[in-house]
């Protein structure tokens, strides 16, 4: 029995492996280009970070210090732990993370609480983050 779960757990991580082909996302590159997102006013949205920092998803964002209009580098590096595991590093089109919050009808996930943040793919914002998990290497 527990064999069968150690197999099953090494089956899945070699899966996950195969299909990020071992690429790494780039921290720096999230940390400033990619988390402002969350923090900015999107016209008739609310910020990603006004849910996501007390909704139960596994997009869990840390909440910001009093006063402060950033992450620390600590908080950070937790928030882009949870945003790694929603998507798949080079391939945009296939990551969880950007097919949810975007319209059914661009291609998008028939529901997402927070409502269609990105009406298409060609949304700035939306291709920002489909370049930084392009760009994985
Ligand atoms: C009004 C609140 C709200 C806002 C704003 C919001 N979300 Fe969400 N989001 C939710 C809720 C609630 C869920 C869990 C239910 C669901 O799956 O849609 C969720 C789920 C998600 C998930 C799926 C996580 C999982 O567990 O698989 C992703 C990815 C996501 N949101 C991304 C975003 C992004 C990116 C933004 C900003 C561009 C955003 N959300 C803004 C409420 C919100």
């Amino acid at each position: 029995m527990r064999h069968a779960l150690v197999i099953a757990a090494i089956l899945a991580a070699g899966a996950a492996l195969a299909e990020s082909g071992g690429k790494t996302l780039n921290f720096q590159v999230y940390r400033a280009k990619i988390e402002p997102i969350f923090l900015k006013k999107r016209l008739n949205h609310a910020r990603c970070a006004a849910c996501h920092t007390a909704s139960a998803s596994n997009f869990h964002l840390q909440p910001l210090d009093p006063g402060a209009t950033a992450w620390t580098e600590a908080q950070s590096r937790m928030n882009f732990e949870s945003v790694s595991h929603l998507v798949i590093p080079g391939n945009p089109d296939r990551s969880h993370f950007l097919l949810h919050p975007l319209a059914p009808e661009a291609g998008g996930d028939d529901f997402h609480g927070g409502g269609h943040q990105f009406e298409s793919k060609d949304d700035p914002d939306w291709q920002t983050i489909a370049e930084w998990i392009r760009a994985a290497k």
